[in-house]
């Protein structure tokens, strides 16, 4: 939904315009999958799809919150801001109001309407946009002095401390810094960051399976304590390693004997990864598209085997996806176990491929597949 929606509503609901309209954009995760939590690195896009937040301050402490998706409203006091067990959606906006108030940011009172065209549950960050367009709402409806970066970190703790999700920064970091045409190559350990061009003649396709991921969160805790096992293992070999980014191929092959089989191949996984995201910057940066496809269509077989986070749905829509003219590479992008896959097509064959997948997932598992073709989009804070 773009912002004279956000502000028509803003009207139909408070009576005035807004003061401040912003806009945080969902994200697709173009390589580097499950490697933020280990330090290691990523190469995500903000997409043209976003959520959009409407707002002004009142005179009071009283946060009054409409979300146009869920159809609902709710109000809390900046006083005491607790989690809220029924609507849940208002938890984001919560955590990230309370951590900017406990870091000593007085806010106002505000009356807000939000909502947007990010899919919910599917892969494309729309949780993240929600926090990290909240911080953007307050940056500018307060004239915060604070750094981006700072508000992605805040946004990510309101994510795994208030709502509980265990995340790495990918999702918010991407939200808020993406760049127009430009993927953005992330290093999560010191949050070094460049943004990357893409080529205008390749679009991202990106194909949501329809399928909720439902196993996700409780996976995802699992995948982390694996790793966090693995470097645990790793480095009673003597091996100076905090974290899987820190592991070359050559030391996990000479950790192999005190890793069980599971531990080794989440590891091999992360530490592959690693190296497929460093050799795409590399190669995208070098005009090797070829190459960077090839690298996506290696990360889709080691999520699939190594780590055990694709699922039925999502393999069939990328081994259609291989078999479509124009195609330079598909893969699951985001957490897995459901949501979307990612895909890079020329230009000129960009909605045949649409189509064809469309037709196929329908044919073969009898669902329907929803298709967007994206663009690389601003983030909420970029300047
Ligand atoms: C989710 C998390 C991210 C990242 C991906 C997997 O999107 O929010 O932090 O871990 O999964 O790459």
């Amino acid at each position: 939904m773009g912002n004279p929606m956000i502000e028509k509503s803003f009207h139909a609901i408070y009576g005035t315009a807004p003061e401040v309209v912003v806009r945080a954009p969902g994200r697709v995760n173009l390589i580097g999958e499950h490697t933020d939590y280990n330090d290691g690195f990523v190469l995500p896009a903000a997409i043209d799809r976003s959520i959009g937040f409407a707002g002004r301050k009142r005179a009071d402490r009283l946060v009054r919150v409409h979300s146009i998706d869920f159809d609902g409203s709710v109000e809390f006091n900046l006083e005491d801001i607790q989690k809220d067990g029924q609507n849940s959606w208002s938890n984001y906006i919560r955590g990230v109001s309370k951590y900017l108030e406990e870091d000593g940011h007085r806010l106002a009172g505000a009356d807000i309407v939000f909502g947007g065209n990010v899919p919910r549950e599917s892969g494309l960050s729309s949780s993240a946009a929600v926090e990290v367009g909240t911080a953007a709402f307050w940056k500018n409806l307060l004239h915060l002095d604070v750094d981006p970066v700072y508000l992605v970190k805040l946004s990510r703790k309101a994510e795994n401390q208030f709502v509980g999700v265990p995340c790495g920064i990918m999702d918010q970091f991407i939200s808020a810094l993406g760049r127009e045409n430009h993927a953005l190559f992330l290093d999560c350990r010191d949050l070094t960051y460049r943004h990357v061009p893409l080529r205008d003649d390749v679009k991202i396709v990106v194909c949501n399976s329809g399928v909720k991921r439902a196993l996700a969160q409780s996976e995802y805790e699992v995948r982390l304590k694996q790793c966090r096992q693995a470097v645990a293992q790793i480095a009673s070999t003597g091996l100076a390693v905090k974290s899987l980014r820190d592991v070359e191929p050559a030391d996990l092959e000479a950790a192999r004997s005190v890793l069980s089989g599971i531990l080794f191949r989440r590891a091999r996984h992360v530490v592959t990864e690693n190296h497929r995201v460093l050799e795409a910057v590399k190669v995208l940066e070098s005009g090797d598209i070829e190459r960077f496809g090839q690298l996506m269509n290696a990360s889709h077989e080691s999520l699939r085997d190594d780590y055990e986070v694709s699922s039925k749905e999502l393999d069939v829509l990328v081994e259609l996806a291989w078999k479509q003219p124009g195609v330079l590479g598909a893969r699951m992008t985001g957490a897995g176990f459901g949501g979307c896959t990612v895909n890079l097509v020329r230009q000129d064959a960009a909605e045949a491929f649409a189509e064809a997948v469309r037709r196929g997932y329908e044919d073969t598992l009898g669902l329907k597949a929803e298709i967007y073709i994206c663009k690389a989009s601003q983030g909420a804070l970029s300047t």
